[in-house]
Parts: C-alpha cells; structure tokens; sequence
C-alpha cells in the first residue's frame, strides 16, 4: 500500500493555517507534532458527551468515562505489546516518567555508591532525576560518550558495567542526532548482568513499531504529545516485577486501597501511581492518537518517512556553509545543523517569516552539546503530514536566511 500524504494532511487542520502570509510548514514535531481531526473531534465528542471523574461514581457519566478511561490503557498496552495492562501507567508526560522510576524504584532500591549508566545524548529528562539521585543519595552517573555521529559500541558499555551498576538509562533515538542505538543488543548485555534497563521512547516510539516484550526492557516511556495525541499526558511501561517492588511516588485519593489514622494500605498497580484525578481527557485522547497512528502504519507511514528523511538530509546537504550533527543519519526524521556565521534562533525567527516553523537552541541537551561543542543548533524534524513541498519551503527559506546575512 503507498502511503497518501495528501489524504492524511487532509486530517490535520492546523496545516491549513497561514503563518505570516505563507502556508504553514511544520518542521518541529520532534518538539511537538500536531493532532489529526480523530482527537481532535474524538476528545470534543468525549468532553462534550461522556466526561466525568473516573474510578468514583457509580452513576453513568463516571461509569463511560472510567471505561473510555481504562479502554484507552488496553489501547496502549496492545499497541506497546505488553503482557498485561496493569504494566501501563498513564502519566503527565515522558519526563514525569523518567522521575517516576527515579523517585519510585532507583531512590528505594539503590544506595549511596551503586551506579546509573546513561549516555551523552540524553534529553535532560533522562539526565536530571538522575542527578537528583546523585545529589541526593550519593549514586554514580556514568556516561557513555558516542562519536558525532551518535554512534557507541558495545564495549564501552561493557566496560562501564561493574557490580555497582543498578541501571542503564538510554535512549531509543537521540532528539538532536536522530541516532538509534541497538537497544536490544544494550538490553542483552545488560541483562546478562541482571541489571535492569530503561528506555526513552519519546522520539523513538512516533517512528518505529515498539514491542516491550520481545525489547524485553524493564522501563519504557514516551509522552502523548510528540505521538499526536494531547499534551499533559505520557505512559511509563514497567515489567509488574519491577511495579510490585516500588513505592508509590505521590500519595491521595485512588492510590490507597484504605486510609485510617495510623495506617494506610495501598492499591496495586496501575493505580499506585496514579495519585489524584487524572489526565482523564489526555489518556483518552492518547488512545485515540495511537488507533489513527496505527493505522497510518498500516497504510506504508514507515516508508512514507524513509523517503521523506531522505529527501530532508540530500537537500540540506547541498546548502551552502551548513554543518550538519549526525549526518551519518540519513535514514533519520530529524536534522540538526547550524549554518556558519549564522546564529540558529536568528535562522528560525527568519524562517518563520516564511511560514516555516523548526526548533533552535540547547534542545535539553547540555551534555550533548559540550560534546559536540556547540552552544545551540537548529533541527527539522518530520511528522507523518511531511511532504516533499515542506521540505523545498524549508530549504528555500534558509537559503534565504543565509542571503539575508551575506
Ligand atoms: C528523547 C526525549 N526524551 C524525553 C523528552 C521529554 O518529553 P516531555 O517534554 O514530553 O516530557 C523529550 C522531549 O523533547 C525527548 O525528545
């Protein structure tokens, strides 16, 4: 089946929207990707019909939402191929899943000494509750540093690993290089050695089809809104092993099974972690994002991207003064670059006079960018409503750009 870019941009309104007299050119979905007409309407038809508290009320409106509620946790555990739907904690996002393991499993089970490897090309999300661990508890980060292409090799994990080590956190693709480290072959490794592994799928899971199990990682995350679906609402996937040794992160209604004065008695998983009213409308309408999502897959929406990756990494290539990072890449939706002499928010202020919209800055990646030894870069990154048109816009506006300060 050939995938239908037209047709699906068709599902996303804001592509028709004007920025600054031009048509709108949305190259920032690694940040952000925007929400096709089925969550869109979905979520209006839920709020407008069906919404209340969930896991409360006995009366219709809590029943509907509750069910749409729970329905949507089996939508992300079929789609995450997990064993059991009890293993799917909705968050508010991936970085709340990150502190949620931290705060949860690695403050409770590890102590002052053990260590944590991550890699240089983390986002800070899977960089900073880390550090609170150091500073709080005493633990060891170890780094693993890849090459500018993103690239590692297994020998530097497994010179990293001692019998110290309690945990291995890394991304599944870096939101600056668009590298993909081999997951599986660090998960591997890393389980030969009991330890247990995380995994950051924020950009990883809106590119490639994910399956838990036969990943066999231990912790896996993402966030709704880089996935089209709302913003305020991301899953932590955690093996029940691991879910029935951690303590709850926050405490409040729907988490305990009984309060009294002296004691209280928590819930089981899921619902030990998800303290308070939750996302209601987010979860929901991230089942609704990951149904259309899987059914773009099925319709060619993998080789849709190749091709339109590759486009996007043979026509910034032939820019002149441009340095691309991770340019090995070419298979990636994302592009990072700067152009020389030129400083990246002044490129992306410039372009989006032309409707243009691209992310400049750190990109939450301070150890990344020391790495590199930069300060700030610009990136493009594709979405599934990416066509050929947005890439030529793009070009041309940086040309432009670059013209602009000859
Ligand atoms: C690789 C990676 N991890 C984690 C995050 C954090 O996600 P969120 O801001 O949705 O919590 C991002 C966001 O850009 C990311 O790109």
């Amino acid at each position: 089946m050939t995938f239908d870019v037209e047709k699906t941009r068709k599902d996303f309104p804001i592509l028709s929207r004007e920025i600054q007299g031009n048509n709108l050119t949305y190259l920032d979905n690694a940040a952000s990707s925007q929400k096709p007409i089925d969550v869109l309407e979905g979520i209006k038809q839920f709020e407008s019909n069906d919404y209340s508290n969930v896991h409360r009320g006995l009366h219709t409106l809590s029943v509907l939402s509750t069910s749409a509620y729970e329905e949507s946790r089996k939508i992300v555990q079929k789609f995450l191929n997990a064993k059991s739907f009890e293993e799917i904690i909705f968050t508010s996002g991936g970085t709340d899943s990150v502190n949620l393991v931290a705060s949860s499993y690695a403050d409770e089970h590890l102590s002052k000494g053990d260590e944590i490897i991550i890699t240089t090309m983390e986002h800070h999300a899977n960089i900073v509750p880390w550090h609170f661990l150091r500073e709080r508890k005493g633990v060891q980060i170890k780094w693993i540093d890849c090459d500018q292409n993103g690239k590692f090799d297994i020998n530097q994990f497994e010179k990293a690993i001692t019998s110290k080590t309690k945990l291995i956190a890394v991304t599944q693709m870096s939101n600056v290089l668009g590298a993909s480290p081999d997951i599986k072959n660090i998960i591997d490794l890393s389980h030969s050695q009991g330890i247990p592994v995380l995994i950051d799928g924020c950009q990883g899971v809106v590119h490639e089809k994910i399956d838990v199990q036969d990943l066999d990682c231990d912790f896996y995350l993402f966030s709704g809104h880089k996935l089209y679906g709302p913003n305020g609402i991301g899953i932590l996937y955690a093996k029940s092993q691991y879910l029935d040794r951690m303590r709850p992160w926050r405490g409040g209604g729907d988490m305990i099974k009984y309060v009294e004065k002296e004691n209280i008695t928590y819930n089981d998983a899921p619902n030990k972690f998800e303290a308070g009213t939750p996302n209601i409308t987010g979860a929901v309408g991230l089942g609704m994002a990951i149904n259309y999502f899987e059914k773009k897959i099925k319709e060619g929406l993998f080789d849709h991207e190749l091709k339109i990756s590759n486009y996007l990494h043979n026509q910034i290539k032939t820019v002149k003064g441009i340095v691309i990072y991770g340019e090995e890449n070419i298979d990636s939706p994302i592009v990072t670059f700067n152009v020389e002499g030129q400083h990246p928010h002044d490129i992306s202020t410039i372009i989006d006079n032309y409707g243009v919209a691209i992310r400049a800055g750190q990109h939450c990646c301070g150890p990344l960018m020391d790495l590199l030894g930069i300060n700030a870069s610009a990136r493009a990154s594709i979405a599934m409503y990416t066509n050929q048109q947005d890439i030529d816009n793009f070009i041309e506006a940086l040309e432009r750009s670059i013209a602009l300060f000859k």
